[in-house]
């Protein structure tokens, strides 16, 4: 033993560490920046989790641990969000110079640590490593764990990055919890990273969530976590130079892709629909008709046409409506290209996933602008997918909006829905809120040539966010996060013939699914269960559930 680690293990600075269940080096970190960025005139440290986490690449739930160990230390004091008063005296031990700790110091304090805590424990308290098997590559072998954590050389090994574009509020927190917990312990994972979190955006001008598009487009497979779509509240609150646009809505437009939404079912999360036994998929036409809509108030009598002008100056009208008295006006438009990519998106999907694709309209009430949709999937299918759509033993049809709704309700599902765009809107709420939770709701981008952009469908989760921030507990479901995770690995493993990458997704998905089904799960499942007691956990805890679920999988 070195005597600079004689030293610190004497510490009073060491024992507070140590009463404060400090132990490793990301949480001596965050204590340090505490100390070093506290006004030494005021006593007060000002410093969001955010803005901490940003400094020191750590995660929010390190933070709020160790803010937490603080607080009931009486360490520090909050005063108001994200300022803090600090027991200075406390936190400094005697020989802690009172500018803060170098580099150097900090590894003699982690080796003095070590060593106070070895000594501290008796032998037979420390747990050997433990052993797991894994069904990887051609069959069974063994492997130790530092931890829980694999040997490098061990994990599993990925050829090509997966987008990872990070977000906001409490989606970002599980966003870290599930990588730093269920993901980095078992894979080597490769990602290129863009944070699409709101001051990053702020940033760059939006340039960001772009980038992010074009680098789904160069790797086919990205995973997104919800973000805010800022409006005039969040202007405000984050001070920002612009209302920027839905990152969702600009990258759809730079993918062009249609949006695939489908239940996670579970056993004891029954949906309202009794006849429904499978999954249904809402496939949700993501361009145009309502969502570019032109709109006029029309003050008084007068004549209301629709005008074209062609290239040419030669014009096409009809008549809308003669107005006697005032009124409203409204002109959509679509794009044969976009209605093209639409169905051929949903063809792709239908084959991919085995599933029969509906399309409905309106065709009998709008003869050209539905019915051209109608034309166009019919077309498609003829010429493109109907003798896959035969041998894969799946049918295409159309039928009626009205008609379709009926026959979804009485379906057991197991099918794919393809709806216009504010069909799609409508329909995938309903359907998310009659299969249980929106918090299971997985949603995908998929293009029409094949690129896959995977997220929850729910957003992030802005109340919890505020708890967590106040250093409260929150229940979040993390489950369709974890889904979108599971979903990009997979068609990634897909896409590069790593089976051990599909095998390990599709092992988390069964080990989330057992927690909930054991009775593990969060509040807002815990609600609306048919389980009996339910064990309702925290965020943390639901995900440290699933976590030794997965590794006895593995
Ligand atoms: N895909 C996206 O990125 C996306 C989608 C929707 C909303 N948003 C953004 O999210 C923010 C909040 O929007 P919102 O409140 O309308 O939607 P939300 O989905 O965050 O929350 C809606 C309701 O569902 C509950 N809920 C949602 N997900 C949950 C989860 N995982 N666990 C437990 N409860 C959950 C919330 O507590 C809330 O009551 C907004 O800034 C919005 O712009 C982003």
């Amino acid at each position: 033993m070195s005597r600079k680690k004689d030293k610190m293990k004497n510490t009073d600075f060491m024992k507070g560490l140590k009463n404060l269940g400090i132990k490793d080096r990301r949480q001596i970190e965050i204590f340090m920046y505490i100390m070093t960025n506290t006004d030494p005139n005021t006593n007060l440290f000002i410093g969001t989790y955010k803005k901490i986490s940003y400094e020191l690449g750590c995660s929010e739930a390190t933070i709020a641990k160790v803010m937490k160990a603080l607080q009931d230390h009486k360490y520090l004091t909050r005063m108001q969000n994200g300022v803090w008063l600090v027991d200075q005296s406390k936190m400094y031990g005697d020989d802690v110079p009172a500018s803060g700790i170098t580099e150097v110091d900090l590894q003699s304090i982690m080796d003095g640590l070590e060593v106070y805590q070895n000594e501290e424990e008796p032998e037979e308290k420390k747990e050997a490593a433990p052993k797991y098997k894994t069904a990887e590559a051609n069959g069974q072998f063994e492997f130790s764990m530092i931890g829980d954590m694999k040997l490098n050389s061990e994990k599993i090994k990925m050829k090509v990055p997966i987008v990872e574009m990070d977000g906001d509020e409490m989606t970002r927190v599980i966003w870290k919890m599930i990588k730093e917990e269920l993901l980095l312990p078992f894979i080597d994972l490769k990602t290129e990273y863009y944070d699409l979190g709101l001051e990053k955006r702020d940033e760059t001008a939006d340039q960001i969530t772009k980038d992010a598009a074009e680098a789904i487009k160069k790797y086919g497979v990205g995973v997104k976590c919800a973000t805010i779509t800022p409006n005039k509240a969040r202007v405000e609150e984050y001070h920002l130079k612009d209302m920027y646009k839905s990152p969702n809505g600009t990258i759809r437009a730079i993918l062009d892709g249609t949006v695939f939404r489908a239940p996670i079912m579970v056993n004891g999360i029954d949906p309202y629909v009794k006849t429904w036994k499978k999954p249904i998929t809402i496939a949700r036409h993501a361009y145009g008709d309502l969502y570019s809509a032109s709109e006029m108030s029309i003050p008084g009598k007068g004549k209301a046409e629709l005008v074209f002008t062609a290239e040419d100056g030669t014009e096409e009208r009809k008549l809308i409506k003669e107005f006697d008295r005032p009124g409203i006006l409204q002109g959509q438009h679509n794009l044969d290209s976009s209605i093209t990519s639409f169905a051929r998106s949903c063809f792709n999907y239908a084959l991919e996933t085995k599933q029969s694709l509906w399309f409905s309209a309106k065709d009998t009430i709008s003869k050209i602008y539905d019915h051209h949709f109608k034309d166009v999937f019919q077309e498609v299918y003829e010429k493109e997918y109907k003798d896959a759509f035969e041998k894969a033993g799946i049918e295409y049809f159309y039928t009626l909006i009205d008609d379709a709704v009926a026959r979804v309700i009485k379906s057991e599902g197991g099918f794919i829905w393809a709806c216009k765009n504010y069909d799609g809107d409508v329909m995938s709420d309903m359907v998310a809120t009659a299969f249980g939770a929106l918090a299971m709701m997985t949603s995908v981008l998929v293009s029409p040539d094949g690129k896959y952009e995977f997220e929850a469908a729910h957003g992030t989760v802005q109340r919890h966010f505020y708890k967590y921030r106040d250093g409260e507990k929150t229940s979040t479901n993390s489950v369709a996060t974890i889904f979108a995770w599971t979903g990009a690995l997979n068609k990634r493993g897909q896409l590069d013939g790593n089976e051990a990458l599909c095998d390990f997704a599709s092992k988390l998905e069964t080990a989330v699914i057992e927690t909930i089904e054991a009775g593990k799960m969060t509040k807002d499942l815990s609600l609306i269960t048919t389980i009996e007691d339910p064990e309702v956990l925290d965020t943390e805890e639901f995900i440290q559930a699933v976590k030794a679920n997965l590794m006895k999988k593995l």
